[in-house]
């Protein structure tokens, strides 16, 4: 398989793309709001990357850039949303995915990137390099 990592376009949410993202949560939207929701996040700079199997999505991972304050006006990126069709795990893809975000997030000028993650995938990141950093909390509105 000659894995391809691109850009999302809008044609690739119909082959795959939702389907893939159910590895991680339950989607809830039909193709036509996936495309309106694409397009918002476009707006809002949300980078969402796609690895493809020819033209089939078999993997994604989004990146988002926050523009800083402190540490002089750096920019720091935020790795969400990393998943992997079922039928394509444990080959690299994942791993790859994180990789071409970090690079993005490079070429973007950060000086870091962060992410939260299942306890489980600790191992999975800490072999790309990550390390652990202060801790995670949520509040649900
Ligand atoms: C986590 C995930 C993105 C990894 O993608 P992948 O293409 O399988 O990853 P790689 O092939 O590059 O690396 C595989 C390694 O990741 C780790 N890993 C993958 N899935 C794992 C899981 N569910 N639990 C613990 N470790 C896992 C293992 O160390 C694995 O090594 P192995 O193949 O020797 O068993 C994919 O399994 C996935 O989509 N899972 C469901 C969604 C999810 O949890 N996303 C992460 C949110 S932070």
């Amino acid at each position: 398989m000659e894995l391809v990592i691109r850009d999302l376009f809008a044609e690739d949410i119909d082959r795959g793309f939702l389907e893939t993202l159910t590895a991680l949560a339950e989607v809830r939207l039909r193709p036509r709001e996936a495309v309106a929701v694409f397009q918002k996040r476009l707006r809002s700079g949300v980078l969402t990357y796609v690895a493809l199997d020819g033209d089939r999505v078999v993997g994604t991972a989004s990146l988002l850039v926050e523009q800083k304050f402190i540490h002089g006006g750096g920019a720091v990126g935020h790795v969400e949303d990393v998943a992997v069709h079922p039928d394509y795990q444990h080959r690299g893809i994942g791993t790859a995915l994180v990789n071409h975000t970090l690079t993005q997030a490079r070429q973007r000028g950060c000086y870091k990137v962060i992410l939260n993650c299942f306890d489980s995938l600790i191992p999975f990141y800490l072999r790309m390099g990550f390390r652990h950093h202060d801790a995670c909390l949520r509040i649900d509105l």
